[in-house]
């Protein structure tokens, strides 16, 4: 119900298992299946104990840390919601995060330089080769779909994962991070809530609003972005990782809403589905500004010994976005889908909505 009473449609069905993308998803998935801890236990002790060969950022182990990480948000149909402790799964969740983890620290530069972290956020690439760019100014219809689809990862959990640092924080760091957070759940409103205007979004756009709908669809490096987001999340000594990637997603949303209500207006898209990047470029722009002073700057002034973590959580974020841009532009340079399996409709359409 609204706060006026009325009803509001929800999305919040569970979705199903997914399917397994090769051998540590498959056991992952394996194990949420076995009836017992003892025989979780059992799959555990035979669950590889470090992961010298597998690619961090591959299909397999990004799904398996996927729907571990899910556990801890909505969880699946038919899979117990005490499992979202179990041992057994943690365990096996410590190696896939350590991989992850030591992958994206060897691979961003560091520092402590929090500045040029995040003017670094704010460069605009010379010739504007982002996604939001291109469909700006030549996606098709297929390709603002894909995007949605790709993205309904995090936009139907929107600011879920960031919830999890508030019991984290202190003062005016934890009050404007909240702040935030209330803003994105939509001020007491559910039907402002960003996650249900993107479920809006997607319904306007004739795909299929349901969380996780498209999990089998999305590719490793959207997985990836969520996944990071969750780590962080979940770990209070991340914490700093967390605050820094929060504030990355912040700084530039409200460039690349921008780009996306002109790309949905030149290919005459519903109403429907413009509203959730028009909230967006006001709403970020307010947002960039309280994450930078009010919340970086707090905890800092509290935890100064924070500050390289601040930065790698935004070199991450910043990391993980571009190599999914990278993905999805490479396919679609090619013609081809950025999806694990098209949508129906794939590939049709001069410039417009066809
Ligand atoms: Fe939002
Ligand atoms: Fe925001």
């Amino acid at each position: 119900m609204t706060a006026t009473g009325t009803p509001v449609p929800t999305t919040a069905a569970v979705a199903g298992l997914p399917q397994a993308r090769g051998p540590l998803s498959g056991r992952v998935l394996d194990a949420l299946r076995l009836p017992s801890a003892p025989a979780r236990e059992q799959a555990a002790d035979r669950f590889p104990a470090d992961l010298p060969a597998t690619d961090p950022y591959g299909d397999d182990l990004q799904l398996a840390l996927y729907v571990l990480y899910e556990l801890h948000y909505r969880g699946f149909a038919d899979v117990d919601a005490d499992l979202e402790w179990d041992p057994a799964l943690l365990r096996m969740r410590r190696v896939l995060e350590r991989a992850f983890l030591d992958r994206l620290r060897a691979d961003v530069p560091g520092g402590t330089d929090l500045a040029s972290a995040l003017d670094a956020l704010l460069v605009e690439p010379p010739d504007g080769n982002g996604l939001t760019h291109y469909l700006r100014d030549r996606g098709r219809w297929w390709h603002v779909r894909e995007l949605l689809a790709l993205r309904s990862l995090y936009h139907l959990k929107e600011a879920d994962p960031h919830a999890w640092v508030i019991p984290r924080l202190d003062g005016q760091a934890k009050a404007s991070l909240v702040a935030v957070e209330f803003d994105e759940y939509g001020g007491g409103h559910a039907g402002r809530v960003h996650a249900r205007l993107f479920a809006d979004l997607m319904r306007g756009a004739g795909l299929d609003p349901r969380y996780l709908a498209y999990l089998d669809h999305c590719p490793a490096p959207m997985l990836a972005t969520v996944n990071a987001m969750s780590l962080f999340g979940l770990h209070r000594s991340l914490r700093g990782a967390l605050v820094g990637s929060f504030a990355a997603a912040e700084i530039t949303t409200a460039p690349s809403a921008r780009r996306m209500a002109d790309a949905l207006e030149r290919l005459d898209a519903p109403p429907e589905c413009v509203e959730f990047y028009t909230e967006h470029i006001e709403a970020d722009a307010v947002h960039e500004q309280v994450m930078r002073h009010d919340v970086i700057g707090d905890l800092l002034l509290r935890e100064p010994e924070l500050t390289a973590d601040v930065v790698f959580g935004i070199q991450a974020a910043d990391l993980l976005e571009e190599r999914l841009t990278r993905h999805v532009l490479d396919a679609w340079a090619k013609d081809a889908t950025s999806l694990r399996m098209p949508l129906p409709g794939w590939g049709v359409g001069p410039g417009s909505l066809s």
